[in-house]
């Protein structure tokens, strides 16, 4: 065992450092289930601390469900923390284990994915956006000689810098912006740069389910927010910044995955206030907000923003180009500095030829166009998914924007078997559950309008109505 416990930190300090030893070593395996880990004075003469330093880190385990205790006997591995069997069995795999619920589902192949929230490729201009590469290898012949420097080409970002500043009439540097792989690199690179084990983390209940993994992987406690159709309760958003001093709130709050929900104006620049006022940064998910049916949906939350507390991840990945993969962050630059050391030890930069093509293809006038038809026609498959589900007595909120349906079934849906029937069938969906981050929303589902073309959408829904029907009479 390797001690690493400073003796001279103060005993919070202390308390932490042991509570992070004993869970980083249940997690990997080093203890199995319902073994027998050393006891409290052995640990406390083995680190030369006191006992009661070690005896609160391991109370602290108790309340996490990591460990449980034998009367006079001692602590033991609560069983549910191990590593999977075939890892278990393999010496070499001692890595913590990551989940990673939607790409889970999203790799079961199905003839009616509903579960995508991604465009349909035949919407997109793709003879057009071809063109483009060619004409990026004749303007930057050495491009695939070169690598691109971390922070993203600089060409881009001024482009970008231009491109905000004059949409939200906001101050936005070059320098204040990262270009990423997507924006889910994004998400993982700032919990890494923000997030350790036990810091409160503010998430949107639901919200979107590989942000509830990533904080959760970061061992962040994880304390949730209703979203509603009119925002949040603001009240309860500060009722909570006041009581568990969160590290950060990580939102979703325009045209919002799963939901559709977006958050009103007069609620952004006051929660920017508040997150001012409590020290509690904003991430700002920003993946789709061009695509809205009837109006363009409030600037975001990062353009009230004066004293950097709101840290912006815009995706262009979703519905612009998906095969380029590219996002950006912007945010202040104490957290850029840390971003950067993040990002140059994860890919050292997202590849030059996607941040090129992009920059030529979206900033082009055709690509601009291009969005006006896509919203018409993403406004098209929604009605016909509403107009398929109206023959049933589930409920949803018509979304103003954005890829999804957020479905209540009837309180009695019986969801694995729902599932299971719907896998059968060549069906998929997103169960409610995996969006929420207390694990419940068993009777709610998520249902994607974008990636099916017209008649698989009629096809798919009377046929997953049909299998409902049948299932729960
Ligand atoms: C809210 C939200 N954040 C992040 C992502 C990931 O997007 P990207 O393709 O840019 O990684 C998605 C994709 O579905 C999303 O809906």
């Amino acid at each position: 065992m390797g001690k690493h416990i400073t003796p001279n930190a103060n005993s919070d300090k202390l308390f932490e450092q042991i509570y992070d030893f004993l869970l980083e070593r249940i997690k990997r395996g080093e203890w199995k289930a319902n073994e027998k880990l050393p006891s409290v004075r052995a640990l406390a003469t083995e680190f030369t601390v006191h006992r009661l330093t070690v005896f609160k880190a391991y109370q602290l385990l108790k309340q996490n469900n990591m460990v449980y205790v034998k009367d006079k006997s001692g602590y033991y591995v609560q069983p549910g923390n191990e590593l999977p069997p075939g890892a278990q069995q393999d010496p070499i795999i001692s890595a913590y284990v990551y989940d990673s619920h939607l790409s889970e589902i999203h790799q079961v192949q199905a003839s009616y994915q509903f579960s995508k929230a991604l465009l349909d490729p035949n919407l997109l201009p793709n003879r057009y956006l071809s063109d483009y590469v060619k004409r990026v290898f004749d303007l930057y012949p050495k491009v695939l000689g070169t690598y691109s420097t971390t922070q993203g080409d600089l060409e881009l970002r001024e482009a970008l810098s231009h491109y905000f500043t004059e949409r939200y009439r906001c101050e936005l540097s070059s320098q204040d912006i990262l270009i990423t792989s997507g924006s889910q690199e994004a998400i993982d690179l700032l919990a890494r740069v923000l997030v350790r084990p036990r810091d409160v983390v503010l998430l949107e209940r639901p919200t979107y389910s590989p942000a509830i993994d990533v904080f959760q992987r970061q061992g962040a406690e994880i304390v949730p927010i209703e979203i509603t159709p009119y925002g949040y309760c603001l009240e309860q958003v500060e009722e909570l910044m006041q009581k568990y001093k969160p590290r950060l709130f990580y939102m979703n709050p325009t045209f919002q995955n799963p939901t559709g929900y977006t958050v009103p104006a007069e609620q952004r620049k006051r929660l920017v206030d508040m997150a001012a006022e409590h020290q509690c940064l904003l991430i700002e998910d920003d993946s789709n907000p061009d695509i809205y049916f009837e109006k363009a949906p409030p600037a975001p939350f990062f353009t009230y923003d004066t004293a950097g507390y709101v840290i912006y991840i815009r995706s262009f990945s979703k519905y612009i180009a998906p095969g380029l993969s590219i996002a950006m962050v912007a945010c202040r630059p104490g957290i850029m500095n840390y971003l950067l050391k993040a990002k140059s030890l994860s890919d050292s930069g997202t590849p030059l030829l996607n941040q090129k093509i992009f920059l030529h293809y979206f900033f082009s006038e055709r690509m601009q166009q291009h969005l006006e038809k896509l919203r018409i026609a993403l406004a098209i498959r929604k009605e016909i998914m509403e107009e398929e589900l109206s023959a049933t007595s589930w409920q949803w909120s018509s979304p103003a924007g954005g890829f999804n349906l957020w479905i209540q079934l009837p309180e009695s849906t019986i969801m694995d078997r729902l599932l299971a029937s719907s896998r059968e069938q060549s069906i998929t969906f997103v169960p409610g559950s995996i969006c929420d981050p207390l694990r419940d929303m068993n009777t709610r589902i998520r249902m994607s309008y974008s990636y099916l073309n017209e008649q698989q959408l009629r096809e798919g829904l009377r046929r997953f109505i049909s299998l409902y029907s049948e299932l729960f009479p």
